[in-house]
């Protein structure tokens, strides 16, 4: 590993945190009011969030997406912080929708059930013991298993197993989904969830982390020989670009990874993402949405990207076991996350639904380009309650 880059000097946060995390909470109850059981869109429409839209036989509102989950996860952390009944309340209607969910199988098609259902499921299991979360996050679980394609080692992100335009290919954001599997291992005994945890976190080591440490966002494997073919992106500026956002789910999600499994060889994936990630910020640490870009481009921010590497960063820090890189590593996410605070949220809540500004969803296909996002938002706030409460742990 090489020396860890200069990020700039130390920044004392503390006396930003209450007053940051206040103004989520005043916004958090302003749209609990506003939206009730319904699901906002993935993004919003310059300060608004709109109802997420109706599509097939889904209503207008309807659960259905990748990014439903950060509403009610939001909803947990604020209850955790604040013991408002208000937030418990709205996080079970939100569980017992997602325990719907997954019993009417609408819309599981996809490796995001770890997203979704560590947030909405795993998080009132762990608050308050509720025995519909651990059910409906057991299901999700045995759901994400199916999509584990033998010989290949990995879990199939998107689309139908049969889809050849996806079949046998995964993404950097999986390692995100990992946790749901390893929860329902310990839940349950059956080694087949460690297992798969294990095989596809190695995979994804060794292929989609490039030898100048940055990632591939997708990466294909044979289905049928588990060979591996190629990396591509998505949603980054090119194949050989280091999508910001990619890079950012590689510094949390091989360290949480590495937390469950004890590989150390995941702690060094995480650390390099981490070293990569500081080296190429612009001044004002928060990254363009493809790390292809540096100070003076003209090209949007990924907030988001920031936010998510920012809970990387603090995770990372507290599985150091060596107290100067787990300082450096607490100073690089304390930085970060005061430009976010500073820079990056609205001047008065009432400015906007959400918390977190200037985000980007997917550039190449022009959705949600400099808007609020609901992973932007959940994120920010995990970060803001790491900052606030060292050892504070977070449902994944
Ligand atoms: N997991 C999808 C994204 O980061 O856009």
């Amino acid at each position: 590993m090489t020396s860890l880059p200069d990020t700039g000097a130390p920044v004392a946060i503390d006396p930003r945190i209450d007053a940051a995390v206040t103004d989520v909470l005043v916004t958090l109850r302003r749209n609990i009011d506003g939206f009730g059981l319904r699901y906002p869109d993935d993004t919003t429409d310059g300060a608004r969030y709109p109802v997420r839209p109706a599509s097939g036989d889904f209503a207008a509102g309807a659960n259905r997406g990748w990014t439903t989950s950060f509403w009610p996860g939001m909803m947990w952390i604020a209850w955790e912080t604040t013991g408002d009944d208000v937030f418990r309340r709205a996080g079970l209607a939100h569980l017992a929708d997602f325990a719907r969910r997954v019993r009417d199988e609408d819309d599981l098609d996809t490796h995001d059930l770890g997203f979704l259902y560590t947030l909405a499921a795993v998080a009132p299991w762990r608050l308050l013991g509720d025995p519909e979360g651990r059910s409906a996050a057991l299901d999700a679980a045995e759901h994400l298993m199916r999509r584990f394609l033998e010989p290949a080692g990995i879990v199939q992100a998107w689309g139908d197993l049969s889809d050849p335009a996806q079949r046998g290919r995964t993404i950097i954001d999986s390692l995100m989904n990992m946790p749901l599997l390893t929860w329902a291992g310990e839940q349950t005994g059956d080694a087949r969830f460690a297992d798969a945890v294990r095989r596809h976190t190695t995979q994804l080591r060794t292929h989609i982390l490039r030898e100048d440490d940055t990632t591939f966002h997708t990466f294909y494997w044979d289905a049928e020989t588990g060979e591996p073919l190629r990396g591509a992106t998505e949603q980054g500026a090119f194949d050989d670009s280091c999508w910001a956002r990619g890079q950012a789910w590689g510094i949390y999600g091989f360290a949480l990874n590495h937390r469950a499994t004890g590989d150390e060889a995941l702690l060094d994936a995480s650390r390099r993402c981490a070293e990569y990630f500081l080296a190429h910020l612009p001044a004002d640490r928060v990254p363009f949405w493809d790390m292809v870009y540096t100070d003076g481009a003209d090209a949007p921010r990924d907030s988001s990207s920031a936010a998510i590497a920012v809970c990387g960063l603090f995770e990372l820090a507290e599985l150091e076991t060596d107290a100067a890189r787990a300082a450096r590593w607490r100073e690089a996410a304390q930085g970060m996350l005061a430009s976010l605070i500073e820079n990056y949220t609205p001047a008065d809540p009432a400015d906007s639904d959400a918390v977190l500004l200037h985000s980007v969803y997917d550039f190449p296909k022009g959705i949600g380009v400099d808007q609020g996002t609901l992973w932007g938002d959940y994120f920010y706030l995990e970060a803001l309650t790491r900052a606030a409460r060292p050892g504070w742990r977070p449902a994944w």
